[in-house]
Order: structure tokens, then sequence, then C-alpha cells
């Protein structure tokens, strides 16, 4: 080999193992990357599993989710949130809730806007997704003594 093309390897080696080095930099990143949104993600299955809404809004106290926006703008105007939160229903429920709002309490009619709110409704506030402890039951009472 003449000194020249020695040289030229030489240089050949060094691009080679720069190039490896900022490969697996890059790799490595991608990688941790995913992991952070995978475990992100089994953070927010387990917290629906258990019936927890990952975030709550600190302003009204309801579930953050894509239709909060719309159900804060329609059903807080007349009422407290806390008239949603601590209530509980299926969605054929909360569906008897409006119509009975849209009935008796001058509710206006929600158009389009209904099937979202049911479902955000249904989503976060279902008899499922206990909000307070449930009620006793086969309690043994007695009667308290009377003078
Ligand atoms: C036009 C005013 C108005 C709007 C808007 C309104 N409500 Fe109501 N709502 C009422 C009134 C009035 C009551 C009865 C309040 C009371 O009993 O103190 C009520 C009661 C409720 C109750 C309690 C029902 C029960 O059986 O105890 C829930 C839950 C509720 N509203 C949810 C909603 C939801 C969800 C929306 C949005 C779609 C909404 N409200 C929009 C007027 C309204």
């Amino acid at each position: 080999m003449t000194d020249q093309m020695q040289s030229f390897a030489n240089k050949l080696v060094v691009v080679q193992l720069l190039v490896l080095f900022f490969l697996s930099i890059a790799i490595h990143s991608a990688c941790t990357d995913d992991n952070k949104r995978e475990s992100d993600k089994q953070l927010e299955d387990k917290a629906s599993a258990i019936g927890i809404a990952t975030e709550i809004d600190t302003l009204t106290g309801m579930a953050l989710d894509e239709n909060f926006e719309l159900v804060r703008a329609n059903c807080i105007t007349c009422h407290s949130a806390k008239l949603i939160t601590q209530n509980r229903a299926t969605r054929e429920g909360w569906k008897g809730m409006l119509d009975w709002m849209r009935e008796t309490q001058n509710l206006h009619d929600l158009g389009e806007n209904e099937g979202p709110i049911l479902d955000y409704l249904a989503k976060h506030y279902s008899p499922e997704n206990k909000g307070r402890r449930a009620n006793l039951e086969d309690i043994e009472w007695y009667e308290l003594e009377s003078e």
C-alpha cells in the first residue's frame, strides 16, 4: 500500500466510526422516546381502568377531554358543574336528564352537540365511575334510647 492509500484508508475508518457514533445516538434517543410514550399510555390506560380521569379542569372540577369545551359551554351557565360531577348515570340516564331539563328548565336545543355531550357524560360520569363512596348496605341499625 502506498502512503497515500494508507492515509485514505485511515480517513475512511474515522468517517465510518463517526457515522456509527451518530447513528447509535439517533437510535438510542428514538428508543427512549418510544418508551416514554409507551409508559404515558400505560398510565392513562391504568387510570381509565380504575375509573379516574387522567386530567381534571381545576376551575370546574370536570374531566378534561376533547368534548370538555362543549360541555363547559353548554352545561354550566345555569348551574354549577358540581351538579354534573356528583351525578352518575348511563347514557340513557343522561339523555333523560337532558330531556327533563329541556322540558321543564328551559335547557336550549343542543342540536348536533347532544351526541358528543352524551358521549362525554357517559364516559366520565357513568355508574361504574364512582365519584364518592357507595351507600352502606346491610347495616344493623340500633334504636337510640329515648328518655
Ligand atoms: C337553561 C339552564 C340550564 C342549562 C343550560 C343546563 N341545565 Fe342542568 N339543570 C337546570 C336546572 C334549573 C336544574 C335543576 C337545579 C336544581 O334542582 O337545583 C338542572 C339540573 C341538572 C342536573 C341534576 C338533575 C337531577 O336529577 O338531580 C344535572 C345532572 C344537570 N342539570 C346537568 C346538565 C347538563 C349536563 C347540561 C348541559 C347539557 C345542563 N345541565 C345544562 C338548568 C340547566
